[in-house]
């Protein structure tokens, strides 16, 4: 229960990175870093002239306990980055990923031009997309759907701590009838939704991530395949779509937005790793 200094704490640090990379932990230095600088209430930069509070020993080494037995990070410190946001999280609401914000960052580049646009989020999660959004756009009116009461709790509670003002919405995003009030009147529509297939060799960290939040059918597009023909409802006629998908459906996903028949333009995004992310389509002009 003594206090620590700071040489103490870098030694405390390296331990636990040796534990979480032998756990299989994929960034164990930068893990140990984090947890002990959200435990300290510190930046990370901080933590070589930090000295330890009395207690911190155990309160770190059950938190990495925790991460070696794979449970997420944005769980143990309860938040995510997400480009400039700061998210609160935790079980029950799917962890924002940093490959959403090259979605994020195309969705305020495709409003550029619409002076007070209309945006919807399917699938909103803690609301990462449509506060950075609403966030970098405050003339926006964004409207962020969600099925999960406790997920649409946490985009509420995100959208007031990030000053950001969005709509959040209880729905479903492959309902024909969803936002009908809407129809024809919305200018961008974004969506991470759930997309993976099934395969017994994911992450472990992924099953900490609600079933819903993940999985879609064995081939991960029957939220896609539901969605489409509802943007295409909802989209103006100059209107504009970006999808989110697994790397292995981008074939499946352009052939989806195809096949609806209402959209041009239909076109590849990658993320930062160069894989086939994100698919951007524009309404078919009549
Ligand atoms: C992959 S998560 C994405 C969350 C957030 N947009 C993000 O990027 O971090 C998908 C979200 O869609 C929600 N969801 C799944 N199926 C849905 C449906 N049919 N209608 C509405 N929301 C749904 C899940 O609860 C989950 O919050």
């Amino acid at each position: 229960m003594r206090p620590s200094n700071s040489a103490d704490l870098r030694h405390r640090i390296a331990r636990a990175a040796a534990l979480l990379a032998d756990a299989g932990v994929a960034s164990p230095e930068v893990d140990a870093r984090l947890i002990a600088a959200a435990l300290l209430d510190v930046p990370p930069l901080a933590l070589m002239f930090t000295d330890a509070p009395a207690g911190f020993a155990e309160a770190y080494d059950a938190a990495i306990a925790r991460r070696a037995a794979r449970e997420p990070l944005q769980h143990i410190t309860g938040t995510a980055q997400f480009g400039p946001l700061k998210l609160r999280l935790g079980p029950g609401v799917f962890i924002p990923r940093p490959e959403t914000e090259v979605l994020a960052q195309w969705a305020v580049d495709a409003l550029d031009g619409i002076d007070a646009p209309l945006v919807v989020d399917l699938g909103t999660g803690s609301g990462a997309l449509a506060i950075f959004i609403a966030h970098a756009r405050p003339d926006a009116r964004v409207i962020a759907v969600e099925r999960s009461e406790v997920a649409r709790e946490y985009a509420q509670e995100n959208a007031a701590a990030n000053g950001a003002s969005i709509s959040v919405v209880a729905g479903d995003m492959c309902d024909p009838d969803l936002l009908s009030e809407f129809t024809g009147e919305v200018d961008l529509v974004v969506t991470n939704p759930p997309y993976v297939p099934e395969d017994p060799d994911l992450q472990p960290e992924v099953y900490f991530d609600p079933d819903e939040a993940v999985f879609s059918g064995a081939d991960g597009m029957d939220a896609i395949r539901g969605l489409v023909p509802v943007a295409a409802r909802l989209l103006t006629p100059t209107g504009r779509i970006g999808i989110e998908h697994d790397d292995t459906t981008s074939r499946a996903v352009r052939d989806t937005v195809h096949a609806n028949g209402s959209f041009s333009d239909i076109a590849v995004l990658r993320d930062l790793a160069g894989r086939e992310r994100f698919v951007t389509a524009g309404k078919v002009v009549p």
